[in-house]
């Protein structure tokens, strides 16, 4: 291998800039080029890339977002799209492929692995964490201190007013998100797709904590949770039960995918990028570099996209304790 491809595709997440960084310096140390795609699968296919060197990469470990910007492409479903993609390549002499993103840009790295045998390595960016083979994903510990800060000032205005605060936080299917940042924020209640509630019990739930004198709450709800058809939805029905509340929705957003990238990010970012990088060069491919008990480990692409990645049972627990 002489020169390796890198890219991120799909939500970006802060922490991406740093495992950039770190593919490319890695590339750097042992001497090989670097080349960085624009836009994900998408700039590929339009063969949008620039090669890049360690100096290329100064100034961006603390910095959110992705320098190498990221997209969601339509054409690269297709296999002309992808015969495009491999076209690309094969005309920059990038030899193989560095894919940070989420479950989505691994299956796109999977297919066009099987269709050409071209090598690619997976590094797992989203906020969401909800990929199988690793117990962190970039991006995910940064999202949690930025919702935990968000929920906390919401919490101030909720004890002054006296009010029910209903708050969404993202995570797609998955509530790793709202779970943790439900406990780390001591939340009321904890609403996640994985475990259904159902609405009576949260009523049942709200009126015990009024009757215990609590007279401002907060419930943390995963966007992807099915107690209600969506917050506000949830929301109205709590109000109509319960009038003596003062109920307000705020929805978290884009805000959770945005910011400086925590130290936790960053050192994991660098170590999977490091790690990427090798597993290419001893002639590896197919994988995404994980990390489970502080150890990096690799996982088959196809694995990591058709894995469940389970919600922490003990901190469910922990979490009807510290709501009772
Ligand atoms: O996967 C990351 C994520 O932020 C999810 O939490 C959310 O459901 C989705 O992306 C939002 O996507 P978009 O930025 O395309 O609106």
């Amino acid at each position: 291998i002489k020169k390796i491809g890198v890219m991120t595709s799909g939500g970006d997440s802060p922490g991406m800039n740093a495992a950039i960084r770190a593919v490319v310096r890695t590339c750097a140390f042992h001497k090989i080029k670097c080349i960085g795609i624009y836009r994900g699968y998408q700039g590929l296919i339009e063969g949008d890339m620039v090669e890049m060197s360690a100096r290329s990469v100064r100034n961006i470990i603390n910095r959110g977002g992705t320098i190498l910007k990221s997209a969601r492409s339509q054409e690269f479903r297709t296999k002309e799209g992808r015969k495009k993609a491999h076209d690309s390549l094969v005309k920059n002499g990038v030899d193989a492929l560095v894919v940070i993103g989420g479950d989505g840009s691994f299956t796109g790295g999977m297919i066009f692995n099987e269709e050409f045998g071209y090598p690619v390595i997976g590094i797992p960016g989203t906020i969401d964490n909800d990929i199988f083979g690793t117990k962190f994903t970039l991006g995910y510990d940064t999202a949690l201190n930025t919702a935990v800060e968000a929920i906390d000032r919401i919490r101030d205005t909720a004890s002054s007013h006296d009010r029910l605060f209903f708050i969404e936080v993202m995570g797609r299917d998955a509530g790793h998100i709202a779970l943790n940042v439900g406990v780390g924020a001591g939340a009321e209640e904890i609403l996640i797709p994985e475990e259904d509630l159902g609405l009576d019990r949260l009523l049942e739930s709200l009126e015990k904590s009024r009757v215990t004198g609590k007279t401002s709450s907060i419930v943390v709800v995963a966007e992807g949770d099915k107690t209600g058809e969506n917050v506000f939805q949830l929301a109205e029905y709590v109000e109509k039960n319960m009038p003596d509340y003062d109920i307000r929705v705020t929805v978290l957003g884009h805000v959770q995918r945005g910011g400086t990238p925590t130290c936790r990010d960053r050192v994991l970012a660098s170590r999977m990028g490091v790690k990427a990088v090798e597993t290419l060069l001893e002639g590896k491919s197919n994988f995404m570099v994980g990390i489970s008990n502080d150890e990096l480990n690799l996982t088959p692409l196809e694995r990591a996209v058709k894995g469940k990645s389970e919600i922490d049972k003990e901190l469910i627990r922990v979490s009807d304790i510290m709501t009772t």
